[in-house]
């Protein structure tokens, strides 16, 4: 198994539980939508998954490893997470440098960091864009920057919370194809584009009331317009 949740229970304050009993299975080869309404708890589930919280019970384990303080390092190396805020993940004083930063840690050379990060902004029309900071960005294009810096990485697993933000049409459909081609094992993205999400994934996993209401195929969801006004996505409006 890809991702594994068993259990998983989380909450900021005592008492209110923002995930009351999460369990879900991702396989090698599954493209999976992460849904729910705002304030459901994506984001909060998707930091758990690498570590970034800890859960207050329940076991979530990554390509077969226990995600737990002494082994973050090593799910990390499996995992590309990319922030919903893009401003997270962008850091360095030129955006080639955040997106040769993690391969250069890994111990890929210099010529080759700097080749593969040129590619990749090539296929996110930031190739101008190569020597300014993150700040000098559209949103949009600083969003494209850090999804550039995350597949630089080669991860085994993509989780990606709310990648289409602030991206117009084109770029949203690049985005597709950019993911649709990605080869890598698992792909989990949180998002309220769902028409977006059905181009890109298979599967749809519904927060609401801090448990998985649905999981099945995304298709025959999108057109159930009562059952997803029941979870507060309502289609139409
Ligand atoms: N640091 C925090 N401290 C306390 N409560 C928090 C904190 N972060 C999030 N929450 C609460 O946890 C709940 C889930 O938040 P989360 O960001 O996971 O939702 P989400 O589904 O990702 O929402 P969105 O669609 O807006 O991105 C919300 O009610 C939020 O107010
Ligand atoms: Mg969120």
């Amino acid at each position: 198994m890809v991702i594994s949740v068993d259990n998983l229970v989380y909450y900021y304050t005592k008492n209110n539980y923002i995930l009351s009993d999460i369990t879900f299975n991702v396989k090698d080869g599954d493209r999976v939508a992460l849904i729910g309404a705002t304030g459901s708890g994506k984001s909060t589930l998707l930091e758990n998954l690498i570590g970034l919280k800890q859960p207050k019970s329940g076991k979530i384990l990554i390509n077969n490893i226990h995600v737990e303080d002494k082994n973050l390092v090593q799910v990390r190396r499996y995992v590309g997470f990319g922030f919903q805020d893009a401003n997270d993940q962008l850091f360095m004083p030129t955006i080639l440098e955040d997106i040769t930063f993690g391969p250069r840690n890994y111990g890929v050379s210099r010529a080759e960091a700097t080749d593969k990060a040129r590619f990749l902004l090539a296929e996110f029309g930031l190739e101008a864009y190569a020597n300014r900071s993150a700040h000098e960005l559209s949103g949009g294009q600083r969003r494209l920057a850090a999804l550039a810096a995350i597949l630089a990485l080669e991860p085994d697993i993509l989780i990606l919370d709310e990648p289409t933000t602030g991206l117009d049409p084109a770029w949203r459909r690049k985005l597709a194809q950019v993911l649709l081609n990605w080869l890598g094992k698992a792909l989990l993205v949180a998002s309220h584009d769902l028409h977006w999400l059905a181009r890109v994934t298979k599967r749809a996993l519904v927060l609401h009331e801090g448990k998985i209401a649905i999981d099945g195929e995304i298709q025959p969801l999108l057109q159930d317009a009562q059952t997803l006004e029941n979870l507060g996505l309502p289609v139409d409006w």
